[in-house]
């Protein structure tokens, strides 16, 4: 496209209508489920906030809860920016404009039988995998016309180089697939009772290999596409080393997929298959910081825009919880650490310094980024807002996982005291007493992080309806036709 690359020109050559999309879902649902994070964290200080009906039972909304900020809200994310991305650096429209609105409205109906049928009580009971058959049928169906559009639009790419950013979100997108089908394989009863096929502890090992890899592929590769695109553009550096990144790559692909009996610790499976599962996750530590590494480097030479730049802001915190919480989930697949950690809520301290620190705080930076090109605008609304939710997110953060650590670690220790006659020294009562006032931390961290979700909610209603489209004419982007300008290393795409 050469100079050409202006917005009016864009448009004609992507399809951002369907990214467009994607992206107004995900801050809905970054606010339903968040919400609703809000509400169980509630819950569990004033137990009657289930308004003594079974809709609103802790139970119920909790996976609601899950659902909804993972495949909802980073779900939908991940559509946005891999069907963004995908055409920037292939420099060719989505292979079938057709299945992509069918990804999206598929999706959306997928989100909404969710949000009806979690409270109703309908579950397969498998942790972030509940939802019937029914809609895991649906599920499946809207991921192959994924996995069309996607590897469809790579395989007419005008550009030759495959840019690295693809290569994660194309291994999310195949990885979910097979984890999906394998870990519903599922006998229905009725049209909203199923039973899985694996029993036992055949089946718990399925459902966490699952259930790790849920958070591997899921919450982190796809999430590492994003970095790989965003980070370089909004810093306006070449990724720091793009060796590293294929080499990041395929370690953690590799990796990940053996790590999942460390949710299984002390349990009746084999135990070389805990230790196995133990070994493989401290050695996930290397490539997750080797990927960690390679993002803040990016930045190197770029520093000074941090002061003035919340978009970086967040791109860059994003990367350090990233590091923390990769840091921290190997030290808690140690065994002994992990007599520790388990059942408590450090636990979710961890989880959502994973999910907060690194999987929104990323998306926050990205979609800061990419909605004023998608709109034709110069920029958000108000930056203003975006630096005020950046502050609040993060105070949100660090008041909500600081709260758990110290309440797990403090439950831990509790549930494991003993008097010198062997007898237990406290009753679960007084560590559930004991634990109320971080409780009450985590619920303001929820809420200041949701605040700050309603803040990027408002921008963005503003963003589009709001501000003033900018002159077609002008170039938003280098007039560089390799977008990114970033692709690697000039040998790499040549
Ligand atoms: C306002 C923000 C949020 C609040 C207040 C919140 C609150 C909560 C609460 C209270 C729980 C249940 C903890 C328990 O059972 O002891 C929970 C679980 C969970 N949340 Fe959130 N959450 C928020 C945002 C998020 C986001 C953005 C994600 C993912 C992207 C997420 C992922 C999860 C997961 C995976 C669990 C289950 C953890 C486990 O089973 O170990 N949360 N959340
Ligand atoms: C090197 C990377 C990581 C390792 C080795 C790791 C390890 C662990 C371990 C040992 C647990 C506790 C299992 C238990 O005692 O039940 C855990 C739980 C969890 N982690 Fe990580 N973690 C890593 C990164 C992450 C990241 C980046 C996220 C989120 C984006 C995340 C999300 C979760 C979730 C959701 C759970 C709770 C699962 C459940 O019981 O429902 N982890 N992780």
């Amino acid at each position: 496209m050469g100079t050409s690359d202006t917005i009016g020109a864009q448009a004609e050559v992507f399809n951002y209508r369907v990214v467009r999309q994607f992206t107004i879902a995900t801050v809905f649902w970054g606010v339903v489920g968040m919400a609703v994070g809000v509400l169980i964290a509630a819950q569990l200080i004033w137990p009657e906030l289930n308004f003594n009906t079974p809709w609103f039972s802790y139970g119920r909304l909790r996976p609601l809860h899950t659902n909804g900020v993972i495949f909802a809200f980073g779900g939908s994310a991940l559509f946005a920016t891999a069907y963004y991305v995908v055409q920037r650096t292939c420099q060719v429209r989505l292979f079938s404009d057709k299945l992509a609105a069918f990804t999206f409205w598929g999706w959306q109906v997928v989100l909404v039988a969710a949000v009806i049928t979690l409270p109703l009580g309908y579950t397969s009971t498998k942790e972030y995998a509940e939802l019937e058959w029914p809609i895991d049928v649906l599920i499946t169906l809207v991921w192959v016309a994924f996995a069309v559009v996607f590897f469809g639009t790579i395989a007419k790419r005008r550009v030759k180089h495959i840019y690295v950013a693809n290569w994660f979100f194309g291994s999310y997108i195949l990885t979910i697939a097979v984890l999906h089908i394998f870990n519903n394989l599922e006998l229905p009863v009725s049209m909203w009772k199923s039973y899985s096929v694996y029993a036992g502890v055949q089946d718990a090992m399925v459902q966490w290999w699952y259930g790790h890899n849920a958070v591997g592929f899921f919450l982190t590769t796809s999430f590492l596409g994003m970095m790989y695109y965003f980070v370089p553009k909004q810093a306006e550096r070449p990724i720091y080393s793009y060796r590293l990144s294929i080499v990041h790559f395929w370690a953690l692909a590799f990796t990940y997929m053996w790590a999942g009996p460390h949710h299984l610790l002390y349990t009746s499976l084999p135990d070389w298959t805990q230790t196995l599962g133990m070994a493989l996750s401290l050695i996930l530590l290397a490539p997750s910081w080797g990927g960690m590494i390679n993002g803040i480097m990016t930045v190197s030479g770029a520093w000074h825009k941090l002061r003035t730049d919340p978009i970086l802001k967040f791109l860059v915190v994003a990367l350090s919880f990233y590091g923390m919480s990769t840091f921290e989930g190997s030290m808690m697949s140690i065994r002994t650490v992990n007599a520790l950690s388990h059942y408590t809520d450090w636990t979710i301290g961890h989880v959502h310094s994973g999910a907060l620190g690194w999987v929104a705080m990323i998306t926050f930076g990205s979609f800061y980024y990419m909605i004023p090109r998608l709109y034709g605008r110069t920029s958000m609304a108000s930056m203003k807002l975006v630096e005020l939710h950046f502050w609040v997110a993060t105070l949100g953060v660090v008041l909500y996982i600081s709260s758990m650590w110290i309440a797990g670690v403090m439950q831990g220790l509790m549930w494991s005291a003993t008097g010198e006659d062997g007898t237990l020294t406290y009753s679960f009562v007084e560590a559930v007493k004991a634990t109320y006032p971080f409780y009450a931390i985590r619920l303001m961290g929820g809420l200041l992080f949701l605040s700050g979700m309603c803040i990027m909610a408002w921008n963005t209603w503003k963003t589009v309806k709001g501000q003033p489209k900018v002159n077609p004419a002008v170039p938003l982007y280098s007039p560089d036709a390799r977008d990114p300008a970033f692709i690697g290393p000039a040998s790499a795409t040549a």
